[in-house]
C-alpha cells in the first residue's frame, strides 16, 4: 500500500484543481492531485468545450478579479499553442434594468464605469445592425465589451495540466476516489483505495461533488446544483460577427440565454447557444441527466429561430453541465478556509461554487496563497480582493 508525504493535496482534477497544482508547483511544493474519474472529463463542472471570458460585473472587487485575472491568463498561454481565449467580445443586452444571477447591465456599466474599462452603449437597432440578431424588443439595450471572448475550456485544462507536469513537482492521480480523511500531527491524511497520502495542505476542488469529500471532515455545504442544457446550431451563412453574447430578459426564470460564435475545437461549421437557467436544481451529481431538458432545448431552439440569423434553429450536439453554486446569489465563489473536524483549518481550504471558467488560472494562485499563510483578502497590482465576499456560511453546514 502507497504511503507518501506532500506539500500539497488537491482533491479534484477538473479545471481549478489543475489550476490550483500548477500554482503549488511554481512555489516548489510537491503536491499531489487526487481525481475520482480521469482529468479532463465531462462528469462535473469543468464539462464542456467553451466558456465566456468578460471583464463587466456588477461588482467591482469580481470585475477587478477579472482584470487580476489576464496576467494569469497570458502566464498560462505560454504553456500552449492553442489559443485560450479567442478574444471576440462580450456583448450583454436585454432589459436594461433586469436583475439576474449574471449582474444585470446598468450595474455591469456603473462598475465598468469606475474601473475604467471601455465599453460601446448600443441600442436594440444598433445590436441588430451590427451583430446577427433580430426582431430585438426595441426598448432592448445593451453593450459590447471587448475584452470578452471565448474561452477554450478543455485547451486551459491541458495547459494547466502540462504545466503542471513539466514541474516535476506534480503527481496526478486519475480513477483514485478519495475514501476518508483523517486529522494527523502535522497536517491532513487522506486515504484511497491505493493507500494513503500525508498532505501539509490541503485543497478541495471537488465542484459538485464537494459534499462527498466534505463528509470526512465532519461538514455538508447546502449547494444548489445547476444541471444546465446546451445545443449547438448549424450556420447557415458564411460565419458572422457573433461574439460570445448574453440576453437578460423577463421572465428571467426562462428568458436567459448565452452564445458563442462559432470555433474551430468544438463543432465546427455550428455555434452554440444555451439557456441560462437550470434544467433543474439537484443536491447531488448522482441525479444529474446526460440528456438535456426536452423543454430548455424548445426555449432555446425557439430563441434562435425568433431572434437570430444564420442559425438553423434545429438543436444539434446537445449535452447538460453541472455547475455548483452558492444558496446565496449574492456570493459569486465559494471560497474559504474549512472548519474541518469541528476547528478552524487554515491549511484546508475548499473551492466549490460559481460560474468560474474565466477565473480558471487565477483561482489557483488564490488557494495556493490562502494555504501560504492566512490571508482575508489578496493584492494583484492594483486590486485587492476581499476573501470576505466568498465566505461559506459554514454554520449551516455541520
Ligand atoms: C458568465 O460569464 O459567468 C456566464 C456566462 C454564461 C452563462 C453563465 C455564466
Amino acid at each position: 500500500m502507497t504511503d507518501q508525504s506532500y506539500d500539497l493535496i488537491v482533491i479534484g482534477g477538473g479545471a481549478i484543481g489543475l489550476s490550483t497544482a500548477w500554482s503549488a508547483a511554481r512555489r516548489g511544493w510537491r503536491t499531489l492531485v487526487l481525481e475520482k474519474y480521469g482529468v479532463l472529463n465531462d462528469d462535473g463542472s469543468s464539462a464542456g468545450a467553451s466558456r465566456q471570458f468578460r471583464l463587466q460585473y456588477a461588482q467591482e472587487y469580481m470585475a477587478e478579479l477579472s482584470l487580476a485575472s489576464q496576467t494569469f491568463w497570458a502566464e498560462l498561454q505560454g504553456y500552449t499553442q492553442k489559443t485560450l481565449i479567442r478574444q471576440n467580445g462580450s456583448l450583454w443586452f436585454g432589459d436594461p434594468d433586469l436583475d439576474s444571477q449574471e449582474g444585470g447591465i446598468a450595474a455591469a456599466e456603473k462598475v465598468m464605469d469606475t474601473l475604467h474599462i471601455p465599453y460601446t452603449k448600443l441600442t436594440a437597432a444598433e445590436i441588430e445592425a451590427r451583430f446577427p440578431f433580430r426582431n430585438l424588443p426595441k426598448d432592448y439595450e445593451g453593450f459590447f465589451q471587448a475584452s470578452g471572448g471565448i474561452i477554450d475550456l478543455k485547451a486551459t485544462e491541458e495547459a494547466a495540466l502540462d504545466a503542471a507536469l513539466a514541474s516535476g513537482f506534480v503527481d496526478i492521480h486519475e480513477w483514485e476516489p478519495v475514501t476518508d480523511m483523517a486529522e494527523s500531527g502535522t497536517g491532513v491524511t487522506v486515504f484511497t483505495p491505493e493507500g494513503r497520502y500525508h498532505g501539509a495542505r490541503l485543497a478541495i476542488c471537488a465542484g459538485a461533488y464537494v459534499n462527498d469529500m466534505l463528509r470526512p471532515l465532519g461538514l455538508s455545504l447546502g449547494i444548489d446544483i445547476w444541471q444546465m442544457s446546451s445545443a449547438y446550431f448549424a450556420l447557415t451563412a458564411p460565419a458572422s460577427h457573433l461574439p460570445t453574447w448574453f440576453v437578460f430578459q423577463n421572465p428571467s426564470s426562462s428568458a436567459l440565454f448565452y452564445g458563442f460564435p462559432e470555433v474551430d475545437w468544438a463543432h465546427p461549421g455550428y455555434a452554440r447557444v444555451a439557456t441560462d437557467f437550470p434544467d433543474k436544481i439537484l443536491t447531488d451529481p448522482s441525479q444529474r441527466s446526460f440528456a438535456p431538458s426536452p423543454q430548455s432545448l424548445k426555449l432555446d431552439a425557439q430563441w434562435v429561430k425568433d431572434h437570430m440569423t444564420g442559425l438553423d434553429p434545429t438543436p444539434r450536439f446537445t449535452s447538460t453541465c453541472l455547475i455548483a453554486l452558492a444558496k446565496d446569489a449574492s456570493r459569486e465563489l465559494l471560497l474559504d478556509y474549512t472548519p474541518a473536524w469541528g476547528s478552524p483549518h487554515s491549511n484546508i481550504v475548499t473551492y466549490t461554487a460559481g460560474w468560474a471558467g474565466k477565473y480558471i488560472p487565477i483561482l489557483g494562485d488564490m488557494i495556493v496563497r490562502m494555504l501560504s499563510a492566512p490571508e482575508t483578502e489578496l493584492t494583484y497590482g492594483d486590486y485587492t480582493i476581499p476573501l470576505d465576499k466568498f465566505a461559506i456560511d459554514w454554520t449551516q453546514a455541520q
